[in-house]
C-alpha cells in the first residue's frame, strides 16, 4: 500500500519539485508553469518531502471506514472476519425486524507499524420486511449523516479537523445473493440510490453456492444489468501507472465472487482457511476456489487510499455542493462573475435585513389600516347613533307636539264647555229671575 502512495505522492509533486535523476549532484529541474528554473548546484534535500509525509501519517494513524449491506445471514461478518485476519464481535441478526437499521463498530487494529482506526457498519434487517420500498433509506440517511458532520466539522470556527474521527463510509460491499438469476430490484434501487454517495463494490456472496459456469453467467449478467440500470460502481483507478495494469485487470473480474470462513483446516502441510463440504473443501484463500483473494489486495492492499480520496474528493464534495447551493452559497453571482462567500454571506445579510424591512413596513401599514378600519367603523356607529339619537328626538318632538295639539283641542273644548256652562248658568239664573217677574206679575194682576 505505501510504496503505490509513495509512488503516487512522488507524482503529485512532480509538477512542483520538477523531476530529479537519482544522481544528486546533476539535477535536472522541470520548467513549472510560470516559474522560473534554477539548476541546483547540490543537495539541498527536500527530496525527502514524500518520506517526511509518510512519516507523519504513520504516527498520525489511518482510518477506513466499511458499510457492509446485504441481507441477514448473507455472510456479512464471516467476510470482515476473514478479510482482517480476526474475530469481530457480533451476535447474528433475527429475521423479524421492523425495519432496516445500521449497526457501527469501530477497531483499533496494528500491523507492524501502522495503526488502522477500523469501523464496520452493518445493515441490521435488511431484505427481511414485507415492503422493502424504503429499505434504502436507513443507509442513505446514514451515510448522510456521517457526511453532515464532516462538513459542520469544516465549517465551525475552531476546527479540529487533524483529530477529527472521520466516519464517512469509504468502501460499500455491496452483497449479492448467490441465485444464478439477477439482482433482485431490491438490490438495483438500493445501488441506484447509493452510486453518488459511497465507493460501491458489488461482491457475490457465498459463491460457493454457484458453480463455475453458473458464476461466470452470472457475473455477466449482473454487470449488464448494472449499466443497463445506470448504476455507478467503484471503479479501481487505472490513472497511476504503478497500479494500472493490476486494477484494469481486476475491474474485469468484477463483481467479485467470495466465500468467507475463519476456519483453519490443513490442507497440504499447511493450515489454510477453508470450507469443508463432504464431497471436498473450499479454500478461501485459493484463487481458483474464489476471489477472496482479489477482494482483498483490491480493497486493501492497492486501492485503500484510493477509496479514501475518492470518498473525500467526489462524494463529499457532492454532498458538501449540494448542501451549500441548498443553503443559498454560489461561487458565482448571476452575471457569473466570481462571487466570494464573504459577499455572499453579505448579500444574504441584505437580503434578510431588507425582508425584515419589507415585513416590518408591511405590518405597520397593515396595521395603520386596521386603526383606520376600526376608526372608520367607530365613526359609522357613532353617526347610525346620532341619527338613532336624530330619528328618536324627532319621534319625540312630534310626539310632544301632537300631544300639545291634543292638549290645546282639549283645553280649547275645556274652555268652550266653561263658557257655554257659564252661559248656561246665566241663562238658567236668568230664566229664574224672569219667572219671579212673571209670578209677581201674575199676583199683580190677580190683586186687580
Ligand atoms: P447477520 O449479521 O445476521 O445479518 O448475518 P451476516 O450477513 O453477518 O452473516 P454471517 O456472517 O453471520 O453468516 C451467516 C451464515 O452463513 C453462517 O452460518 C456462516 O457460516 C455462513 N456463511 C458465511 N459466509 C459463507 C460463505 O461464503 N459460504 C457459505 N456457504 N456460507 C457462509
Ligand atoms: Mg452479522
Amino acid at each position: 500500500g505505501f510504496k503505490s502512495r509513495l509512488g503516487r505522492l512522488v507524482m503529485d509533486w512532480r509538477p512542483v519539485l520538477g523531476v530529479m535523476s537519482g544522481n544528486h549532484s546533476h539535477v535536472v529541474v522541470m520548467q513549472a508553469e510560470g516559474a522560473r528554473s534554477i539548476p541546483l548546484s547540490g543537495h539541498v534535500g527536500f527530496d525527502s518531502m514524500p518520506d517526511q509525509l509518510v512519516n507523519k501519517s504513520v504516527s498520525h494513524g489511518f482510518c477506513f471506514n466499511i458499510l457492509c449491506v446485504g441481507e441477514t445471514g448473507v455472510g456479512k461478518s464471516t467476510l470482515m472476519d476473514t478479510l482482517f485476519n480476526t474475530k469481530f464481535e457480533g451476535e447474528p441478526t433475527q429475521h423479524n425486524q421492523p425495519g432496516v437499521q445500521l449497526r457501527s463498530r469501530s477497531y483499533e487494529l496494528q500491523e507492524s507499524n501502522v495503526r488502522l482506526k477500523l469501523t464496520v457498519v452493518d445493515t441490521v434487517g435488511f431484505g427481511d420486511q414485507i415492503n422493502k420500498e424504503d429499505s434504502y433509506k436507513p443507509i442513505v440517511e446514514f451515510i448522510d449523516a456521517q457526511f453532515e458532520a464532516y462538513l459542520q466539522e469544516e465549517l465551525k470556527i475552531k476546527r479540529t479537523l487533524h483529530s477529527y474521527h472521520d466516519t464517512r463510509i469509504h468502501a460499500c460491499l455491496y452483497f449479492i445473493s448467490p441465485t444464478g438469476h439477477s439482482l433482485k430490484s431490491l438490490d438495483l434501487v438500493t445501488m441506484k440510490k447509493l452510486d453518488s454517495k459511497v465507493n460501491i463494490i458489488p461482491i457475490v456472496a457465498k459463491s460457493d453456492a454457484i458453480s463455475k459456469s453458473e458464476l461466470a453467467k452470472f457475473k455477466i449478467k449482473i454487470t449488464s444489468e448494472l449499466v443497463s440500470n445506470g448504476v455507478q460502481i467503484y471503479q479501481f483507478p487505472t490513472d497511476d501507472e504503478t497500479v494500472a495494469e493490476i486494477n484494469s485487470t481486476m475491474n474485469g473480474h468484477l463483481p467479485f465472487a467470495v466465500v468467507g470462513s475463519t476456519e483453519e483446516v490443513k490442507i497440504g502441510n499447511k493450515m489454510a482457511k477453508a470450507r469443508q463440504y463432504p464431497w471436498g473443501t473450499v479454500q478461501v484463500e485459493n484463487e481458483n476456489h474464489c476471489d477472496f483473494v482479489k477482494l482483498r489486495e483490491m480493497l486493501i492492499r492497492v486501492n485503500m487510499e484510493d477509496l479514501r480520496e475518492q470518498t473525500h474528493t467526489r462524494h463529499y464534495e457532492l454532498y458538501r455542493r449540494c448542501k451549500l447551493e441548498e443553503m443559498g452559497f454560489k461561487d458565482t453571482d448571476p452575471d457569473s462573475k466570481p462571487f466570494s462567500l464573504q459577499e455572499t454571506y453579505e448579500a444574504k445579510r441584505n437580503e434578510f435585513l431588507g425582508e425584515l424591512q419589507r415585513k416590518e413596513e408591511e405590518m405597520r401599514q397593515m396595521f395603520v389600516l386596521r386603526v383606520k378600519e376600526k376608526e372608520s367603523e367607530l365613526k359609522e356607529a357613532e353617526k347610525e347613533l346620532h341619527e338613532k339619537f336624530d330619528r328618536l328626538k324627532k319621534l319625540h318632538q312630534d310626539e310632544k307636539k301632537k300631544l300639545e295639539d291634543k292638549k290645546k283641542v282639549l283645553d280649547d273644548d275645556v274652555n268652550a264647555f266653561k263658557q257655554r256652562k257659564t252661559a248656561t248658568e246665566l241663562l238658567q239664573s236668568q230664566g229664574q229671575q224672569a219667572g219671579g217677574i212673571t209670578t209677581l206679575k201674575r199676583d199683580k194682576d190677580r190683586k186687580k
